[in-house]
Protein backbone atom coordinates (compact mmCIF):
# COMPACT_ATOMS: atom_id res chain seq x y z
CA UNK A 1 0.00 0.00 0.00
CA UNK A 2 1.20 3.42 -0.52
CA UNK A 3 0.52 6.72 0.69
CA UNK A 4 -1.97 7.64 -1.43
CA UNK A 5 -4.33 4.87 -0.87
CA UNK A 6 -4.86 6.09 2.82
CA UNK A 7 -8.14 7.43 3.69
CA UNK A 8 -7.33 11.49 5.26
CA UNK A 9 -7.09 12.83 7.47
CA UNK A 10 -4.14 10.21 8.88
CA UNK A 11 -1.49 9.95 11.35
CA UNK A 12 2.02 8.87 9.86
CA UNK A 13 4.75 7.54 11.82
CA UNK A 14 8.01 7.72 9.17
CA UNK A 15 9.69 4.34 10.67
CA UNK A 16 13.25 5.21 10.08
CA UNK A 17 13.15 8.68 12.36
CA UNK A 18 11.33 6.68 14.96
CA UNK A 19 13.68 3.99 15.10
CA UNK A 20 16.77 7.25 14.61
CA UNK A 21 14.75 8.91 17.89
CA UNK A 22 14.89 6.05 19.88
CA UNK A 23 18.72 4.60 19.23
CA UNK A 24 20.20 8.56 19.63
CA UNK A 25 18.77 8.84 22.92
CA UNK A 26 19.25 5.46 23.81
CA UNK A 27 23.10 5.41 22.58
CA UNK A 28 23.07 9.10 24.97
CA UNK A 29 21.94 8.05 27.78
CA UNK A 30 23.84 4.59 27.66
CA UNK A 31 26.96 6.41 27.19
CA UNK A 32 26.39 8.58 30.63
CA UNK A 33 25.36 5.53 32.03
CA UNK A 34 21.92 6.93 32.86
CA UNK A 35 19.04 4.81 32.71
CA UNK A 36 16.53 5.68 29.89
CA UNK A 37 12.52 5.46 31.07
CA UNK A 38 10.60 7.03 28.15
CA UNK A 39 7.67 8.48 28.49
CA UNK A 40 4.85 6.58 26.64
CA UNK A 41 2.06 9.61 26.90
CA UNK A 42 3.45 10.96 23.62
CA UNK A 43 2.78 7.71 21.08
CA UNK A 44 0.42 5.52 23.94
CA UNK A 45 1.56 2.71 21.97
CA UNK A 46 2.17 -1.38 22.99
CA UNK A 47 4.39 -1.20 19.76
CA UNK A 48 6.31 1.61 20.38
CA UNK A 49 6.71 0.88 23.73
CA UNK A 50 8.60 -2.72 22.91
CA UNK A 51 10.94 -1.06 20.27
CA UNK A 52 12.13 1.58 22.81
CA UNK A 53 12.60 -1.39 25.66
CA UNK A 54 14.25 -3.70 23.03
CA UNK A 55 16.95 -1.09 22.46
CA UNK A 56 17.17 -0.41 26.23
CA UNK A 57 14.80 0.86 28.21
CA UNK A 58 14.35 0.01 31.42
CA UNK A 59 10.83 0.62 31.46
CA UNK A 60 8.39 3.30 30.57
CA UNK A 61 6.35 5.96 32.21
CA UNK A 62 2.77 6.74 31.99
CA UNK A 63 0.61 9.53 33.24
CA UNK A 64 -2.54 8.12 33.88
CA UNK A 65 -3.56 4.54 35.45
CA UNK A 66 -5.68 3.65 32.56
CA UNK A 67 -2.77 3.89 30.11
CA UNK A 68 -0.77 2.20 33.01
CA UNK A 69 -3.27 -1.09 32.47
CA UNK A 70 -3.07 -0.89 28.70
CA UNK A 71 0.78 -1.44 29.05
CA UNK A 72 0.34 -3.86 31.98
CA UNK A 73 -1.39 -5.67 29.86
CA UNK A 74 0.40 -5.76 26.95
CA UNK A 75 3.62 -7.20 28.91
CA UNK A 76 5.68 -4.31 29.92
CA UNK A 77 7.11 -5.67 33.25
CA UNK A 78 7.90 -1.57 34.45
CA UNK A 79 5.93 1.29 34.96
CA UNK A 80 6.23 4.25 36.41
CA UNK A 81 3.39 6.55 37.12
CA UNK A 82 5.23 9.96 37.71
CA UNK A 83 1.63 11.61 37.84
CA UNK A 84 0.12 12.38 41.84
CA UNK A 85 -2.05 9.67 42.03
CA UNK A 86 -4.61 9.77 44.54
CA UNK A 87 -4.84 6.62 47.32
CA UNK A 88 -8.74 6.34 46.01
CA UNK A 89 -7.22 4.35 43.56
CA UNK A 90 -5.57 2.04 45.81
CA UNK A 91 -8.00 -1.43 44.01
CA UNK A 92 -6.79 -0.42 40.44
CA UNK A 93 -3.04 0.37 42.18
CA UNK A 94 -3.25 -3.54 44.16
CA UNK A 95 -4.55 -5.05 40.67
CA UNK A 96 -1.66 -3.24 38.62
CA UNK A 97 1.05 -4.55 41.38
CA UNK A 98 0.57 -8.41 40.75
CA UNK A 99 0.90 -7.62 37.23
CA UNK A 100 3.52 -4.91 36.81
CA UNK A 101 6.41 -3.28 38.84
CA UNK A 102 4.91 -0.11 39.28
CA UNK A 103 6.41 3.06 40.71
CA UNK A 104 4.56 7.02 41.62
CA UNK A 105 5.11 9.98 43.12
CA UNK A 106 4.58 11.30 46.77
CA UNK A 107 4.58 15.32 46.82
CA UNK A 108 2.17 15.61 49.57
CA UNK A 109 2.14 14.38 53.33
CA UNK A 110 -1.69 13.35 53.77
CA UNK A 111 -1.66 12.09 50.44
CA UNK A 112 1.50 9.92 51.40
CA UNK A 113 -0.09 8.56 54.45
CA UNK A 114 -3.54 7.97 52.81
CA UNK A 115 -1.21 5.38 50.14
CA UNK A 116 0.56 4.26 53.36
CA UNK A 117 -2.54 3.13 55.12
CA UNK A 118 -3.72 1.94 52.24
CA UNK A 119 -0.72 -0.54 51.24
CA UNK A 120 -0.65 -1.44 54.72
CA UNK A 121 -3.91 -2.95 55.28
CA UNK A 122 -3.34 -4.83 51.69
CA UNK A 123 0.15 -6.08 52.93
CA UNK A 124 1.65 -4.50 50.27
CA UNK A 125 4.88 -2.45 49.46
CA UNK A 126 5.00 -0.07 46.50
CA UNK A 127 8.26 2.22 45.10
CA UNK A 128 7.71 5.56 45.25
CA UNK A 129 9.86 8.81 44.64
CA UNK A 130 9.26 12.47 45.56
CA UNK A 131 8.70 14.88 43.50
CA UNK A 132 9.87 17.64 43.65
CA UNK A 133 9.49 21.30 41.79
CA UNK A 134 12.72 22.54 39.86
CA UNK A 135 11.10 25.48 38.70
CA UNK A 136 7.67 24.82 36.74
CA UNK A 137 5.57 25.33 39.85
CA UNK A 138 2.81 22.50 39.21
CA UNK A 139 3.58 19.50 41.33
CA UNK A 140 6.06 18.90 43.34
CA UNK A 141 7.84 19.69 46.88
CA UNK A 142 9.10 23.10 47.23
CA UNK A 143 12.86 22.20 47.62
CA UNK A 144 13.70 25.15 49.66
CA UNK A 145 11.00 25.18 52.17
CA UNK A 146 11.74 24.79 55.91
CA UNK A 147 11.67 20.84 56.37
CA UNK A 148 11.58 19.65 52.82
CA UNK A 149 14.40 17.02 53.10
CA UNK A 150 12.64 16.27 56.48
CA UNK A 151 9.55 15.67 54.33
CA UNK A 152 11.04 12.94 52.21
CA UNK A 153 12.74 11.56 55.34
CA UNK A 154 9.00 11.00 56.56
CA UNK A 155 7.85 9.47 53.60
CA UNK A 156 10.90 7.16 53.74
CA UNK A 157 9.50 6.12 57.14
CA UNK A 158 6.37 4.97 56.36
CA UNK A 159 5.14 1.77 56.15
CA UNK A 160 4.07 0.64 52.67
CA UNK A 161 5.69 3.01 51.07
CA UNK A 162 9.72 1.93 49.58
CA UNK A 163 11.16 4.81 49.15
CA UNK A 164 13.58 5.19 45.84
CA UNK A 165 14.49 8.59 45.32
CA UNK A 166 13.53 12.06 44.16
CA UNK A 167 12.16 12.73 40.47
CA UNK A 168 11.32 16.12 38.62
CA UNK A 169 10.05 17.36 35.36
CA UNK A 170 11.12 20.86 34.42
CA UNK A 171 8.34 21.62 31.77
CA UNK A 172 9.43 25.18 32.08
CA UNK A 173 11.81 24.66 29.90
CA UNK A 174 9.62 24.97 27.08
CA UNK A 175 9.00 28.13 27.13
CA UNK A 176 13.16 28.68 27.00
CA UNK A 177 14.00 31.61 24.49
CA UNK A 178 17.55 30.06 23.83
CA UNK A 179 19.83 26.80 24.21
CA UNK A 180 21.29 28.96 26.98
CA UNK A 181 18.39 29.14 28.75
CA UNK A 182 17.69 25.61 28.50
CA UNK A 183 20.75 24.31 29.25
CA UNK A 184 20.81 26.65 32.45
CA UNK A 185 17.14 24.94 33.52
CA UNK A 186 18.54 21.69 33.16
CA UNK A 187 21.98 22.44 35.13
CA UNK A 188 19.87 24.40 37.81
CA UNK A 189 17.46 20.99 38.06
CA UNK A 190 20.33 18.73 38.78
CA UNK A 191 21.72 20.92 41.21
CA UNK A 192 18.61 21.31 43.00
CA UNK A 193 18.17 17.54 42.99
CA UNK A 194 21.42 16.04 44.25
CA UNK A 195 21.37 19.27 46.88
CA UNK A 196 18.40 17.79 48.13
CA UNK A 197 19.65 14.77 47.96
CA UNK A 198 22.79 15.25 49.87
CA UNK A 199 20.05 16.69 52.59
CA UNK A 200 18.11 13.54 52.86
CA UNK A 201 21.16 11.34 53.18
CA UNK A 202 22.74 13.12 55.90
CA UNK A 203 19.38 12.40 57.58
CA UNK A 204 20.19 8.67 57.23
CA UNK A 205 17.74 7.82 54.29
CA UNK A 206 19.68 6.39 51.34
CA UNK A 207 18.73 8.16 47.52
CA UNK A 208 18.76 5.41 45.16
CA UNK A 209 17.78 7.22 41.92
CA UNK A 210 17.57 10.65 40.65
CA UNK A 211 14.93 10.78 38.02
CA UNK A 212 14.73 14.04 35.29
CA UNK A 213 12.53 13.96 32.17
CA UNK A 214 11.75 16.51 29.63
CA UNK A 215 12.75 16.45 25.93
CA UNK A 216 14.07 20.14 25.33
CA UNK A 217 16.70 19.76 28.27
CA UNK A 218 17.40 16.17 27.79
CA UNK A 219 20.74 16.89 25.72
CA UNK A 220 21.56 19.07 28.48
CA UNK A 221 20.82 16.95 31.58
CA UNK A 222 23.05 14.24 29.69
CA UNK A 223 26.03 16.66 30.98
CA UNK A 224 25.06 16.91 34.29
CA UNK A 225 26.54 14.80 37.61
CA UNK A 226 23.95 12.74 39.97
CA UNK A 227 21.31 12.05 38.25
CA UNK A 228 20.52 8.22 37.68
CA UNK A 229 17.23 8.76 35.00
CA UNK A 230 16.42 9.97 32.16
CA UNK A 231 12.41 10.04 31.35
CA UNK A 232 12.23 11.61 27.96
CA UNK A 233 8.45 11.02 26.20
CA UNK A 234 8.36 13.54 22.91
CA UNK A 235 11.74 12.85 21.61
CA UNK A 236 10.06 9.87 20.22
CA UNK A 237 8.48 11.64 16.98
CA UNK A 238 9.48 15.25 17.84
CA UNK A 239 7.35 17.85 16.66
CA UNK A 240 7.30 21.53 15.52
CA UNK A 241 7.43 23.32 19.15
CA UNK A 242 10.88 20.57 19.36
CA UNK A 243 11.74 22.37 16.04
CA UNK A 244 11.36 25.74 17.54
CA UNK A 245 13.57 24.88 20.57
CA UNK A 246 16.26 23.53 18.65
CA UNK A 247 15.89 20.32 20.19
CA UNK A 248 15.40 18.69 16.92
CA UNK A 249 15.24 19.40 12.72
CA UNK A 250 12.80 18.90 10.59
CA UNK A 251 13.92 15.61 9.65
CA UNK A 252 13.73 13.91 13.30
CA UNK A 253 9.68 14.85 13.16
CA UNK A 254 8.24 10.98 12.94
CA UNK A 255 4.94 11.59 12.97
CA UNK A 256 3.10 13.73 10.46
CA UNK A 257 -0.53 14.04 9.46
CA UNK A 258 -1.04 13.15 5.94
CA UNK A 259 -4.21 15.48 4.61
CA UNK A 260 -5.56 16.44 1.20
CA UNK A 261 -6.33 19.81 -0.21
CA UNK A 262 -10.36 19.33 -0.31
CA UNK A 263 -10.96 23.20 -1.62
CA UNK A 264 -9.48 26.36 -2.65
CA UNK A 265 -11.43 29.43 -2.60
CA UNK A 266 -9.04 31.72 -3.45
CA UNK A 267 -5.45 31.92 -4.80
CA UNK A 268 -3.75 32.60 -1.43
CA UNK A 269 -6.38 30.11 0.63
CA UNK A 270 -6.11 26.36 0.75
CA UNK A 271 -8.22 24.12 2.89
CA UNK A 272 -6.88 21.24 4.17
CA UNK A 273 -9.27 18.24 5.27
CA UNK A 274 -7.59 18.39 8.60
CA UNK A 275 -9.15 20.33 11.46
CA UNK A 276 -8.76 20.68 15.32
CA UNK A 277 -10.02 17.14 15.86
CA UNK A 278 -6.64 16.15 14.26
CA UNK A 279 -3.98 18.88 14.49
CA UNK A 280 -5.67 19.76 17.69
CA UNK A 281 -5.33 23.88 18.96
CA UNK A 282 -2.35 23.43 21.00
CA UNK A 283 -0.26 26.44 19.95
CA UNK A 284 3.62 26.05 19.21
CA UNK A 285 5.88 26.92 22.03
CA UNK A 286 9.68 27.66 21.53
CA UNK A 287 12.12 30.92 20.56
CA UNK A 288 11.24 33.12 17.61
CA UNK A 289 6.93 33.21 17.46
CA UNK A 290 6.50 30.43 15.72
CA UNK A 291 2.13 31.18 14.25
CA UNK A 292 -0.07 28.62 13.31
CA UNK A 293 -1.07 25.26 13.51
CA UNK A 294 1.68 22.76 12.14
CA UNK A 295 4.12 23.20 9.85
CA UNK A 296 2.85 21.97 5.58
CA UNK A 297 5.14 19.97 4.06
CA UNK A 298 4.21 19.53 0.48
CA UNK A 299 6.19 17.19 -1.00
CA UNK A 300 5.60 13.65 0.75
CA UNK A 301 8.98 12.55 1.74
CA UNK A 302 8.27 14.92 4.00
CA UNK A 303 12.05 16.78 4.48
CA UNK A 304 11.19 20.17 4.44
CA UNK A 305 8.42 22.33 5.83
CA UNK A 306 6.96 25.14 3.40
CA UNK A 307 7.02 28.41 5.21
CA UNK A 308 4.99 30.11 2.50
CA UNK A 309 2.08 28.02 3.99
CA UNK A 310 0.64 28.94 7.22
CA UNK A 311 -2.36 26.64 8.97
CA UNK A 312 -3.92 29.97 10.39
CA UNK A 313 -7.40 28.85 11.34
CA UNK A 314 -8.66 25.58 12.13
CA UNK A 315 -12.45 24.31 12.41
CA UNK A 316 -12.93 21.20 13.58
CA UNK A 317 -12.74 19.42 10.21
CA UNK A 318 -11.03 22.23 7.94
CA UNK A 319 -7.62 24.12 8.11
CA UNK A 320 -7.55 27.15 6.24
CA UNK A 321 -3.91 27.77 4.64
CA UNK A 322 -3.00 30.96 3.53
CA UNK A 323 -0.38 31.66 1.10
CA UNK A 324 2.42 34.27 2.67
CA UNK A 325 4.41 34.97 -0.36
CA UNK A 326 4.86 33.00 -3.51
CA UNK A 327 8.69 31.68 -2.69
CA UNK A 328 8.96 27.73 -3.14
CA UNK A 329 9.97 25.92 -0.70
CA UNK A 330 13.59 24.34 -0.62
CA UNK A 331 13.46 20.96 -2.75
CA UNK A 332 9.31 21.12 -3.08
CA UNK A 333 6.95 22.33 -5.18
CA UNK A 334 5.55 26.00 -4.95
CA UNK A 335 3.18 25.79 -1.35
CA UNK A 336 0.38 28.42 -3.75
CA UNK A 337 0.02 25.67 -6.56
CA UNK A 338 -1.48 23.07 -4.60
CA UNK A 339 -4.88 22.16 -5.92
CA UNK A 340 -7.91 20.23 -4.78
CA UNK A 341 -7.18 16.50 -4.34
CA UNK A 342 -3.35 17.20 -3.55
CA UNK A 343 -1.40 15.49 -0.18
CA UNK A 344 0.29 17.49 1.84
CA UNK A 345 2.66 15.94 5.04
CA UNK A 346 2.12 18.18 8.54
CA UNK A 347 4.24 18.43 11.07
CA UNK A 348 1.94 18.97 14.17
CA UNK A 349 2.88 21.86 17.00
CA UNK A 350 2.95 19.17 19.38
CA UNK A 351 2.79 15.11 18.96
CA UNK A 352 1.35 13.73 21.91
CA UNK A 353 -1.89 15.15 21.58
CA UNK A 354 -2.23 14.56 17.98
CA UNK A 355 -1.49 10.71 19.21
CA UNK A 356 -4.26 10.99 21.37
CA UNK A 357 -6.76 11.88 19.05
CA UNK A 358 -6.28 8.46 16.40
CA UNK A 359 -7.05 4.91 17.14
CA UNK A 360 -3.98 4.05 14.72
CA UNK A 361 -1.26 5.44 13.17
CA UNK A 362 0.18 4.40 10.36
CA UNK A 363 4.06 2.93 9.96
CA UNK A 364 5.50 4.02 6.67
CA UNK A 365 8.81 3.98 4.59
CA UNK A 366 8.69 7.28 2.51
CA UNK A 367 5.87 6.62 0.20
CA UNK A 368 5.33 3.07 0.94
CA UNK A 369 2.85 2.31 4.36
CA UNK A 370 4.49 -0.32 5.88
CA UNK A 371 1.91 -1.48 8.80
CA UNK A 372 -0.64 -0.09 11.25
CA UNK A 373 0.07 0.47 14.59
CA UNK A 374 -2.64 0.75 17.16
CA UNK A 375 -2.50 3.44 19.67
CA UNK A 376 -4.38 1.03 22.41
CA UNK A 377 -4.10 3.63 25.30
CA UNK A 378 -5.29 6.99 23.78
CA UNK A 379 -8.33 8.17 25.57
CA UNK A 380 -7.34 6.36 28.59
CA UNK A 381 -7.21 9.98 30.84
CA UNK A 382 -8.65 7.81 34.36
C1 LIG B 1 6.28 14.15 34.78
C2 LIG B 1 6.73 14.09 33.38
N1 LIG B 1 7.86 13.43 33.06
C3 LIG B 1 8.31 13.35 31.80
C4 LIG B 1 7.63 13.96 30.75
C5 LIG B 1 8.17 13.89 29.35
O1 LIG B 1 8.51 15.17 28.88
P1 LIG B 1 8.52 15.52 27.33
O2 LIG B 1 7.12 15.45 26.87
O3 LIG B 1 9.09 16.90 27.27
O4 LIG B 1 9.38 14.54 26.66
C6 LIG B 1 6.46 14.67 31.04
C7 LIG B 1 5.72 15.34 29.98
O5 LIG B 1 4.72 15.99 30.16
C8 LIG B 1 5.99 14.74 32.38
O6 LIG B 1 4.87 15.39 32.71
Amino acid sequence: MRLTDLPTPCVLLEQSRVDRNIDRMQKAADARRLRLRPHAKTHKSPALARRQLARGAVGICCAKLGEAEVFAEAGVRDIRLPYPLHPVNAARVLALVNRTHLSFIIDHPAVARGWSDALRAATRTVDVLVKVDVGFHRCGIDPDADGAAEFVAEVARLPGLNFRGLLSHAGHAYGAMSDQETEAIAASEARILTSLAARVRALGVPVEEISVGATPTARFSLRQEGLTELRPGNYVYYDRTQVALGSASWTDCALTVLARVVSKPAPDRIILDCGSKTLTTDQARGAGGVSGYGAVMTTLEATDHDPSLLIERLSEEHATVRVTQTSPARGGRQGGSLEPGDLVRVVPNHSCVVSNLVDAAWLVDGEQVIERIDISARGRIA
